[in-house]
C-alpha cells in the first residue's frame, strides 16, 4: 500500500475519522459567518446537495483474487507523478478561516506529494506563497480587462509560479444567501453580533483572527489585481470582485498568449465549452460547478464528465464538486476523471487542525483510495474504468 503508513495522529485529531468529521469539527471551531462562506452553497443549495447525491447513483462491481498487494495510487499529471490523484482545490479567503490558510495547505500539499491551487480570493500575497511552495498552482479571477489581465499575469509569473488555473464560472457573484442570513460578507462589516459570533469560538479568534492582525496586520485581499484590495474587516462595504461578466474566449486567448506555463481551464460543465477551451490552449480542463456554489441547479459535475470526458482525448480531466470519499475519488475516475479537488474538505481541516489537519485529510483520503482499490481488485488507477461502476438509479 502506497498510503502513508504508521500514521502519527495528534491526539485531537484522533475522533476525526472521515472528511466529514472535519466538516462537523469546523462548524463548531469557526465563528458561524465563517462557517457558512465555507459550507454554502447558494440559494436552495440544489446544487450542492445533487453533487454528493450523484455518487449514490453509481454502484461498484468489484473484481475478486486480483492480488492487489503492492498497489500503487500515484498519478501523473501535468508533466509529474503526484502521490494520490488528488489535489487541493482553490479556496478564498483561506487564512480568515485557518491560520496562515494558504501557507499552511501549500505545505501540507508539498510534503504530501499532491497539488494545491491557491486561490486568488486570498489574503496572503501569492509571491509568498510562491516562495514558500513553487510548485503550487495560481488560480486566476479576472474581469475582461486587458490591462487588469496582462498586469495580474505578469505578477504571477514574476512569482514563479508555473500552472495558472482560469475560473471561468464567475461571470456573476453566485446569489449566497445563506451568507448573508449568516452575516458573512466581503468585507465583513464589524457589528455586535459579528463581535459575539468571534468572542464566543476563542479558539479561533485568537488563535486565528487576532493572531493573525498582532503578527501579520489586518489581511487584504491581496491578490484580485496586480496591487493591494480591500482589508477583509471594513465599515465600508468596498467590494472587491468588479463585474467579470464582459469575460470572454478572447480573454483566454490573451491570457494564453501571455502565459508561458501550464494553463488549466475550471469551471466546465458543456462539452462544447471543454473543445472550445483545447482548441484555445488549455492543458487540462477542471469539470465544476464550483462546489454547487455559483448557479443553482447547474448539473453536478459527474452527471456531465463521461461526455466532457469523452472530447478531451488526451487532455487531462479534472473534477471537483462533491468529493468527501475515496469511494467518490474512484467513481469519478471510472467516469473518465483523470485528477479530482476537493476544496471544503481541506479548508475545514486546515481551519480545525492547521498543518496536522490538512495532513490528516490527505492520509484518511489516501488510506480510504488504497483500502477502496484493493476491494475493487485494481492494483494501479490505470485499471479502473466504467466496467467497474453499474448505474444503479434511473438517468433524469
Ligand atoms: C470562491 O471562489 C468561492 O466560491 O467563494
Amino acid at each position: 500500500m502506497n498510503a502513508p503508513a504508521a500514521p502519527v495522529v495528534p491526539s485531537r485529531l484522533r475522533d476525526i475519522l472521515s472528511l466529514d468529521d472535519f466538516e462537523r469539527a469546523a462548524r463548531r471551531h469557526l465563528p458561524r459567518p465563517v462557517f457558512a462562506y465555507l459550507e454554502g452553497g447558494v440559494e436552495d443549495n440544489a446544487a450542492r446537495e445533487d453533487n454528493r447525491a450523484a455518487f449514490r447513483e453509481w454502484a461498484f462491481v468489484p473484481r475478486v483474487l486480483a492480488g492487489v498487494s503492492g498497489r500503487s495510487q500515484k498519478t501523473t499529471l501535468l508533466g509529474r507523478e503526484w502521490a494520490s490523484p488528488f489535489g487541493v482545490a482553490p479556496i478564498g479567503i483561506a487564512a480568515l478561516y485557518a491560520w496562515r490558510g494558504d501557507l499552511v495547505l501549500a505545505q501540507g500539499a508539498r510534503e504530501a506529494g499532491i497539488p494545491f491551487a491557491m486561490s486568488g480570493s486570498s489574503l496572503i500575497r501569492l509571491e509568498e506563497v510562491a516562495e514558500a511552495s513553487p510548485e503550487a498552482w495560481f488560480q486566476l479571477y479576472v474581469p475582461g480587462d486587458e490591462k487588469v489581465i496582462t498586469e495580474l499575469v505578469a505578477r504571477i509569473a514574476a512569482a514563479g509560479f508555473r500552472t495558472l488555473v482560469l475560473t471561468v464560472d464567475v461571470p456573476m457573484a453566485g446569489n449566497r444567501e445563506n451568507n448573508i442570513r449568516a452575516g458573512f460578507s466581503t468585507p465583513l462589516r464589524p457589528t455586535p453580533r459579528l463581535a459575539w459570533d468571534g468572542i464566543s469560538h476563542p479558539r479561533w479568534l485568537f488563535g486565528t483572527f487576532l493572531a493573525t492582525i498582532a503578527r501579520h496586520g489586518m489581511p487584504h485581499f491581496e491578490n484580485n489585481y496586480a496591487r493591494r484590495g480591500a482589508p477583509i474587516l471594513s465599515r465600508d462595504v468596498l467590494r472587491d470582485f468588479s463585474d467579470r461578466g464582459n469575460l470572454d474566449w478572447g480573454h483566454l486567448d490573451l491570457i494564453r498568449r501571455l502565459w508561458k506555463g501550464t494553463l488549466v481551464v475550471k469551471g466546465i460543465l458543456a462539452a462544447p465549452d471543454a473543445r472550445k477551451a483545447i482548441a484555445r490552449g488549455a492543458e487540462a480542463i477542471i469539470v465544476s460547478n464550483h462546489g454547487g456554489r455559483q448557479l443553482d441547479g447547474s448539473i453536478s459535475p459527474l452527471r456531465v464528465l463521461p461526455e466532457i470526458a469523452a472530447e478531451c482525448g488526451d487532455v487531462p480531466v479534472l473534477f471537483d464538486s462533491g468529493i468527501r470519499r475515496g469511494t467518490d475519488v474512484l467513481k469519478a475516475l471510472a467516469l473518465g476523471a483523470k485528477f479530482v479537488m476537493l476544496g471544503r474538505s481541506f479548508g475545514y481541516a486546515a481551519a480545525v487542525g492547521g498543518l496536522e489537519g490538512v495532513h490528516h485529510a490527505v492520509r484518511i483520503l489516501a488510506t480510504e483510495i488504497d483500502r477502496d482499490m484493493a476491494m475493487l481488485g485494481l492494483r494501479s488507477l490505470a485499471e479502473l474504468s466504467p466496467a467497474h461502476l453499474r448505474r444503479i438509479a434511473p438517468t433524469a
